[in-house]
């Protein structure tokens, strides 16, 4: 209709911030975004990152979410450059590092919750008064299937995960009526860099000792063959599989509270409404110890 076009033309371009673009998810997200003529301003948390954005033409900042001054400075940088307007946050870099909870060092925990909570925070507070002011916004979480399933080895990221989503339905009940949306998007296996990572992360935290001398040795040798040879899963989908449902997220007129991606995401919210925790317990344990 030549009216809706001319309207859409009339519009300011869309701006979206989003987290955590130097691979994977983050990066698709900025790239699908940026073809639909939204204005993205797509962070990374390491410097030869942010250049390689900006030389792909993206208007790229440092945002290590471990840094409170680095979020700060970003999120100001953007809303100076954009006049104080910000259409959407996307929150996702993140990072797990797997492991039983047992063998967990705390420092590793409390940094692993910076990066995947507590600076998510800190951002969404730095842009919720220019959203506020516009009246609209839209708030997009990136959580997982392991942020309402338990798995074993998972326990650091599943606590962060949780957490993200406790405090992201809060957030959304307390943002009701403002214009601004949350959403949760929920994938299953997606093929990133977050395995190759994660398993970076489980050989420096827990290390070569740590795996030694745990009494999970065994079940911890075979996930790093496992990890090793990419995580292998019938059900892995690629990053534009999320990036989809993050579009709806920002352009929908009604974004949906939660995005369930992948077919494992979709049986286990299934089994979690159905199944006593006991059985649903024994699932897991049967779902963990065929990836054994
Ligand atoms: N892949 C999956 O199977 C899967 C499933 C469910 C949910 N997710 C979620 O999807 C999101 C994106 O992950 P991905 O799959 O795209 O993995 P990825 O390829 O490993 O990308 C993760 C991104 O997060 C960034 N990041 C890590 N720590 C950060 C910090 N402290 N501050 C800012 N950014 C940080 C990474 O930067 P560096 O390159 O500097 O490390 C990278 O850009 C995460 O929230 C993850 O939890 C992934």
């Amino acid at each position: 209709m030549p009216g809706q076009k001319a309207a859409e033309q009339d519009r300011p371009q869309r701006i979206i911030l989003i987290t955590g673009c130097s691979s994977g998810i983050g990066a698709a997200a900025a790239r699908t975004l940026r073809g639909r003529d939204w204005r993205v301003f797509a962070t990374a948390r390491r410097a030869e990152d942010v250049e390689r954005l900006r030389a792909a033409g993206f208007e790229s900042l440092l945002l290590d979410y471990e840094d409170a001054a680095s979020i700060e400075e970003a999120a100001a940088a953007v809303l100076e450059r954009t006049g104080g307007r910000l259409d959407a946050l996307f929150n996702n870099g993140a990072y797990a590092i797997p492991g039983a909870l047992e063998d967990m060092p705390t420092a590793a925990l409390r940094q692993l919750f910076e990066a995947n909570f507590l600076g998510w925070h800190t951002l969404t507070r730095a842009v919720l008064p220019a959203m506020r002011r516009q009246g609209a916004g839209r708030i997009v979480q990136c959580s997982s299937i392991l942020g309402f399933i338990g798995m074993p080895y998972r326990g650091a990221y599943n606590a962060s995960k949780f957490a993200l989503e406790g405090y992201s339905d809060t957030l959304r009940l307390e943002l009701g009526g403002s214009g601004i949306h949350v959403s949760l998007i929920e994938p299953g296996p997606i093929a990133t860099r977050f395995t190759e990572n994660a398993l970076e992360n489980f050989l420096r935290i827990i290390g070569q000792d740590g795996i030694a001398a745990s009494v999970h040795r065994e079940a911890y040798e075979k996930r790093v063959a496992r990890m090793q040879a990419g995580e292998k899963s019938l059900f892995k989908l690629p990053a534009r599989a999320v990036v989809k449902q993050v579009v709806h997220a920002v352009e929908a007129p009604r974004p949906k509270a939660r995005y369930w991606i992948t077919v494992p995401t979709v049986a286990m919210a299934v089994a979690k409404r159905l199944l006593p925790t006991r059985a649903l317990d024994r699932v897991l344990t049967r779902a963990a110890r065929s990836e054994e």
